[in-house]
């Protein structure tokens, strides 16, 4: 069978919320994009992530046109709580930075650009298989695939890789021209979600001698917990129960008073890792997302740092197709990596700051404790989480 030929000026690959909200904002400026996903659209939402959002993650989404559902049923946080040694102390967000968060399910956030891209009538190939980038180095690149035994040529302009940790983008790039940091952390997070009220109206974060746990929620009848555990654990020996008991011993008495536990309708284990590429940029080809950078969900930067490349990266494409200028596509991976490389410490700071490490030793575990005392004592460091939390200002 011949291979069928089509063109767009932006191929984007992968189909989560980096690569959705791309599209939308290229759409609202007239710009073609065609997103090629290898999941089904039903896989791709059936991935529970992270849940809360920064202002100016709220701010894209809005200029994206897909804030309405947001607005009215995502949760307004001014604050958060760090338990530990038995005591709980909120960190007044609103007090220390003038802004909150907005807890809304990444679910939801790509379930609402997905609606948007169809209600618009936009293309997007799901089950698209064995996607190859040709030509990125050029001026007219192809990106090759398949979808149900065809075989396709996407010509384009431009290629914005938006397709994961896993994907082809990244790997397209010549190894000699890449260059990666990597922290592979020495536990996970086992994650449960069920449809029963918050043990608090604002998130747990807590640090205890038996690991860290994280209580959020997706709305007021829907919660999220997390345990730190070990990377060996087997998800069959987790029955609801045993979860349920470990979260409450490492939570203040208060929280574990009140903790309703119900029936998960979700559990997994997922690993820690922080990892960074450089350059986001190579010829052609743009990386966004989790295909660039990956975080630790401590702090939950994942999805506002793929939103803050996006804003970038829309951008400089615009401005490219409005004004014939690269300025901004030029300058896109120096202006990403600065922001990736501050949520990057800053995620890193904050799991070493709430977990257990099996080989910190005594020394270290008294400049943890050490750590969260002062964090807690002194305006200044609740400051500095708090600016970080909420995230770090644009520079525009
Ligand atoms: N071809 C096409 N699509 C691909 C390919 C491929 N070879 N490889 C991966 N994909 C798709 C995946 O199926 C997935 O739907 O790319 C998409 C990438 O989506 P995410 O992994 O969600 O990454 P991103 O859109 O960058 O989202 C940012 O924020 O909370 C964090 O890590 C979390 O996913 C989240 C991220
Ligand atoms: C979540 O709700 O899944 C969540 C919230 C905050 C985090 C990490 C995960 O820091």
């Amino acid at each position: 069978m011949s291979e069928l030929i089509t063109r767009t000026q932006v191929a984007i690959i992968g189909g989560g919320p980096a690569g959705l909200l791309l599209g939308q904002l290229l759409h609202r400026a007239g710009i073609d994009a065609v997103i090629l996903e290898r999941q089904s659209a039903d896989h791709v939402l059936s991935r529970i992530r992270a849940g809360v959002l920064e202002p100016g993650t709220v701010e894209l989404l809005d200029q994206a046109g897909v804030g309405a559902r947001l607005h009215a049923e995502g949760l307004s946080h001014s604050g958060f709580e760090l338990a530990f040694d038995g005591m709980s102390h909120r960190i007044d967000l609103q007090a220390l930075t003038g802004q909150h968060v907005t807890v809304y399910g990444q679910t939801e956030v790509t379930r609402d650009l997905m609606d948007a891209r169809s209600r618009a009538g936009l293309p997007t190939v799901y089950l698209a298989s064995d996607v190859r980038l040709e030509g990125i180095e050029s001026d007219s690149p192809i990106v090759r695939y398949v979808r149900d035994g065809q075989s396709h040529a996407l010509r384009c302009d431009y290629v914005a890789g938006c397709d994961g940790f896993h994907g082809v983008s990244r790997a397209s790039i010549p190894a000699s021209v890449l260059r990666s940091f990597e922290r592979v952390y020495p536990f996970g997070w086992l994650g449960v979600l069920c449809d029963t009220p918050p043990v608090s109206h604002e998130l747990i974060y807590a640090n205890h001698p038996r690991g860290f746990a994280l209580c959020s929620m997706r709305s007021v009848t829907r919660s999220r917990y997390y345990v730190q555990c070990d990377l060996d654990e087997k998800l069959e020996d987790w029955p609801d129960e045993r979860f349920f008991d470990e979260l409450r011993s490492r939570l203040d008495p208060r929280a574990a008073a009140t903790l309703i536990t119900g029936p998960s309708i979700e559990k997994s284990i997922a690993p820690l890792r922080s990892f960074v590429c450089e350059p986001m940029r190579h010829g052609a080809l743009f990386l966004a997302g989790d295909a660039a950078h990956i975080v630790p969900p401590t702090g939950a930067k994942g999805l506002n740092l793929a939103a803050a490349d996006i804003r970038l990266l829309a951008r400089g494409l615009i401005e490219r197709y409005r004004h014939g200028s690269t300025t901004g596509i030029d300058d896109y991976s120096r202006r990403c990596l600065e922001r990736v490389w501050k949520a990057v410490r800053f995620s890193w700071w904050m799991t070493t700051l709430m977990h257990r490490f099996p080989d910190s030793g005594g020394f270290g575990q008294r400049v943890q404790e050490a750590e969260l005392s002062y964090l807690v004592s002194s305006a200044a460091a609740s400051g500095a989480l708090a600016e970080n939390y909420v995230g770090l200002p644009f520079e525009d």
